[in-house]
């Protein structure tokens, strides 16, 4: 918004937060935006502050950009946060205001939160008029700065011409560079967020159940995407097999999905979106499934199965193959170019493989330090070369432009055993096979045979 031209003041109720931001740091990995953040601080029309006070009796617009992560032990969303920013909010404006939403919220959030608003003012006896609208966010991690500039389109859920026009002058680069606009009412802006995760969510599992065909059957899952996605009405974005889909974003947005429609009494209306996050989660199942495949064909020449790999413990033949190898296990987080491991499949995956009694050196460009303070017990090593050092197994699980451009044959030279798993289909087969490494991937039967001599 700064950088749009606008006088910004950021509040959080964290301290330490705020004081890192006023000094210009940046509490998390995006490309792109520490610079920005420093130009702004320096240039004075980006400020911080914990007060509500100050932000109430200072501006026109409030964003609301606070998460609203799964309940714990529950499918639903956790709307404490956005609650306690509209009532705070709804307690400290003096003036007439705007208050926009912008996070993901089961739909019929915004219609309860205009009337919470409306009560707390009336009960404080407050001056001035102020009105909600909800503007998802649809930016993705890695690329805010350009999706927030840029965006490809704008949703605003409104309630009078007013709203709209306030929100108009706040987009007014965007609309004069053509960015579509559609402003429509609460449940449509709540439900468009919804409905394009869900989406994306099932392009992803649509992929991947066809990889548990090409991996049964043979066949090519990456020519399968690319010939399908051929077809404009398919388009090949998001068909990207692997390890499937984490964040903080799809996992979270489709189980509330589904809680908030069952609510609503349409229990069956969502149901294949339980359908989808399994598919996803036994990608992770199937890594496992791989390990101990490709590890015991290179022991004993018969590639055994781990049997149940989705039990959280592992079975007595994950623990029999993995006791004890060294895992090269590289990145962490849910996907390159963020510091973000929340629900990441790579996570999950190097901490099973710890739990069946591997020995793993995680290695990821940004996302150790966050990684270790959720599992503290894992190996982590500063740089790529040091995970593959000795290694009897590599898996790679988040596409970093770093693994991409690895030299087979300087890996090669590292390990201790040239047995690799690409679990992003990143990695062409064929260097991989002429520098000597048994190659599996997600997506690919696994026959050892073929790996070694012809591609897979
Ligand atoms: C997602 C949406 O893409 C954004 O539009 C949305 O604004 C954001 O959630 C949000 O709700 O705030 P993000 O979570 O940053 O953005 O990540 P994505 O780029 O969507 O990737 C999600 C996951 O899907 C990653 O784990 C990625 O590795 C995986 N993925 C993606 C695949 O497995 N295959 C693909 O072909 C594409």
């Amino acid at each position: 918004m700064a950088e749009l031209g606008f006088e910004v003041l950021g509040l959080d109720i964290d301290p330490a937060k705020i004081e890192a931001l006023t000094r210009g740091e940046l509490p998390f990995h995006e490309p792109g935006l520490p610079e920005l953040l420093l130009k702004h601080v320096q240039s004075g029309r980006l400020r911080f502050t914990t007060s509500y006070e100050e932000v109430g009796a200072w501006a026109d617009v409030h964003f609301i950009g606070v998460g609203t992560p799964q309940k714990p032990g529950e499918t639903a969303a956790d709307l404490r946060f956005v609650d306690a920013a509209v009532t705070s909010l709804a307690e400290h404006i003096t003036q007439d205001a705007l208050i926009v939403g912008k996070s993901t919220v089961p739909v019929g959030t915004a219609a309860r939160l205009r009337d919470l608003l409306a009560e707390t003012r009336a009960t404080a006896g407050l001056d001035g008029t102020v009105e909600l609208a909800w503007n998802p966010e649809f930016l993705r991690e890695g690329y805010a700065v350009k999706d927030t500039l840029t965006p490809d389109r704008l949703v605003v859920g409104v309630e009078s011409a007013h709203a709209e026009g306030l929100l108009r002058q706040v987009y007014a680069k965007s609309l004069t560079e053509g960015t579509p606009w559609i402003a429509t009412d609460f449940a449509t802006a709540e439900l468009v967020k919804v409905a394009a995760n869900a989406f994306l969510a099932t392009k992803i599992s649509f992929i991947n159940a066809f990889s548990e065909i090409t991996e049964t059957v043979g066949g090519d899952i990456g020519t399968l995407a690319d010939a399908i996605g051929h077809d404009p009405r398919i388009g090949r974005r998001f068909l990207n097999a692997g390890a499937g889909f984490g964040g903080g974003c799809l996992p979270k947005d489709i189980r509330a999905l589904q809680a908030r429609v069952s609510e609503l009494g349409l229990d069956r209306t969502m149901r294949f979106l339980a359908e989808m996050d399994d598919i996803n989660l036994r990608r992770r199942d199937r890594v496992v499934d791989l390990a101990v495949q490709v590890l015991s064909h290179h022991r004993d020449g018969i590639a055994r199965s781990a049997g149940d790999t989705a039990s959280p413990v592992p079975s007595p033949a994950t623990v029999e193959v993995l006791n004890g190898t060294k895992v090269a296990l590289l990145g962490v987080t849910f996907k390159p170019h963020s510091d973000d491991v929340r629900d990441s499949p790579a996570l999950d995956v190097a901490n099973r493989l710890f739990t069946a009694g591997a020995d793993v050196a995680v290695y990821d460009p940004q996302g150790n330090a966050n990684a270790a303070r959720r599992f503290p017990r894992l190996g982590y090593v500063d740089s790529l070369e040091k995970a593959l050092v000795g290694a009897d197994l590599i898996i790679l699980l988040t596409e970093w432009d770093e693994f991409r451009q690895m030299d087979p044959e300087y890996v090669g030279r590292l390990v201790d055993q040239k047995l690799l798993i690409d679990g992003r289909n990143v990695l062409a087969p064929r260097p991989w096979q002429d520098a000597g490494f048994t190659h599996a991937a997600l997506g690919h039967r696994f026959s050892p045979a073929q790996s070694a001599t012809e591609g897979s």
